[in-house]
């Protein structure tokens, strides 16, 4: 009897391997689900394409090569739409290095860099790395219970000193996925205000909404393509981020330069793997993907009933994109609310370094018995609070 080409339900064990993730609960008995990295096997695909660059046994220094750098292009052109060119491309380790770079490359000592909150830690500490100040706005609740951009609180905020506004979509931690009308909105609000727009879409390809999709914001118009730094990856969405390869795209060629100069010296080259990776991932990865996306959207069904059903004190808002869901226990009255559900065996993300007080993050990138077994013990928790 044949099985289904991709599984899901298990996956080896962490331990041992230096995972982030699995070794902060070392010995103990805490389920972890935090981190933004999944348990499963990656790809067959690119594990095959591993392999073969593998036993190759050279590993010399790597430039970006044909194969990565088409593969990309293919991709975004095909996938998205966005028709980028070979020039406008830089690999880099992660997106974290290119978020600091952004706000190096782009603002002077004392400028001020935008963004949403809640959001990405690093998001939040790039801008005070490099001593530049940062703006933070709320995101809000429209009418239909979606997290969205809050205009008038953005109009309000945003100074003459403003030089950047830090994008996240699909958004991480509240799996928004913005429409055409907010990017537009957005795009209008960055060129009426001269900012540069730092778009991370690394989520793009995780949208677990079937009625939601995803537009690249350089492709919303010639304009706003030349204030956009476009940063992607292929690493959440195939699970390699520890093969650190991401990308970023620049069209306007003064931007490139000084981000190229900003990061010239300091940051090391992709290695081998990741570029194999990559260019393996979006030429051959897309029916894992749908197998991945078909497995995320039943686990946060499961978790979106299980929230509904048996933990009223939790609050989740509708999420269309990655396997990050947002947590508001705020109801529960928990001094500190992470610690408190270490105590009952499960490992999120607290939302303060998200500028979510009262807030936690559940990674359910896991096989579904994880998640159920999660489950419980988040109630058994709550009724604990
Ligand atoms: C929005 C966002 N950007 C960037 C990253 C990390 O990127 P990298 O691992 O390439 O540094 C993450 C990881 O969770 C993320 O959620």
């Amino acid at each position: 009897m044949t099985g289904p080409k991709y599984t899901f339900d298990t996956c080896p064990e962490r331990s041992g391997f230096g995972s982030l993730k699995w070794d902060k609960y070392k010995g103990g008995d805490i389920l972890p689900l935090w981190v933004a990295d999944m348990d499963f096997t990656t790809a067959p695909e690119i594990l095959d394409a591993l392999q073969a660059r593998l036993e190759h046994g050279v590993f010399g220094y790597t430039v970006p090569y044909e194969t990565p750098v088409q593969a990309v292009l293919d991709y975004l052109s095909q996938r998205h739409g966005y028709k980028a060119e070979a020039p406008w491309l830089d690999f880099l380790p992660g997106l974290v290095p290119a978020l600091n770079i952004c706000c190096r490359a782009f603002t002077q000592p004392g400028e001020s860099v935008l963004t949403t909150t809640p959001v990405y830690p690093p998001f939040l500490s790039a801008p005070q790395y490099a001593n530049r100040e940062l703006i933070t706005v709320p995101l809000a609740l429209n009418q239909n219970n979606l997290w969205t951009l809050d205009f008038d609180a953005l109009e309000a905020a945003v100074r003459p000193d403003t030089r950047l506004f830090i994008l996240c979509n699909p958004h991480n931690p509240v799996g928004r996925v913005y429409t055409r009308e907010e990017l537009t909105e957005l795009a209008d609000f960055c060129l009426r205000h001269d900012l540069i727009l730092v778009s991370d879409e690394i989520h793009c390809d995780l949208i677990i909404d079937p009625t939601a999709s995803h537009i690249t914001t350089a492709t919303l118009s010639p304009e706003i393509a030349r204030r956009t730094i476009t940063l992607m990856a292929a690493s959440k969405t195939y699970n390699l981020p520890g093969l650190a390869c991401a990308y970023s795209i620049i069209e306007d060629d003064g931007l490139r330069q000084k981000f190229r100069k900003t990061f010239r010296g300091l940051i090391t080259e992709v290695n081998c793997f990741g570029y194999t990776a990559t260019a393996a991932a979006y030429k051959h990865g897309e029916p894992w993907r749908q197998a991945l996306i078909h497995y995320l959207r039943s686990n946060h069904q499961i978790l979106a009933d299980f929230v509904q059903r048996e933990l009223p004190g939790i609050q989740f808002h509708p999420m269309q994109a990655t396997y990050l869901a947002w947590l508001d226990v705020s109801a529960l009255g928990l001094a500190r609310p992470a610690a408190h559900f270490e105590a009952h065996g499960v490992g999120l993300s607290d939302g303060t370094p998200f500028h979510g007080r009262g807030h936690l993050r559940l990674n359910f990138g896991c096989p579904r018995d994880r998640l159920l077994e999660a489950l419980e013990k988040i109630a058994r928790a709550v009724e604990k609070a």
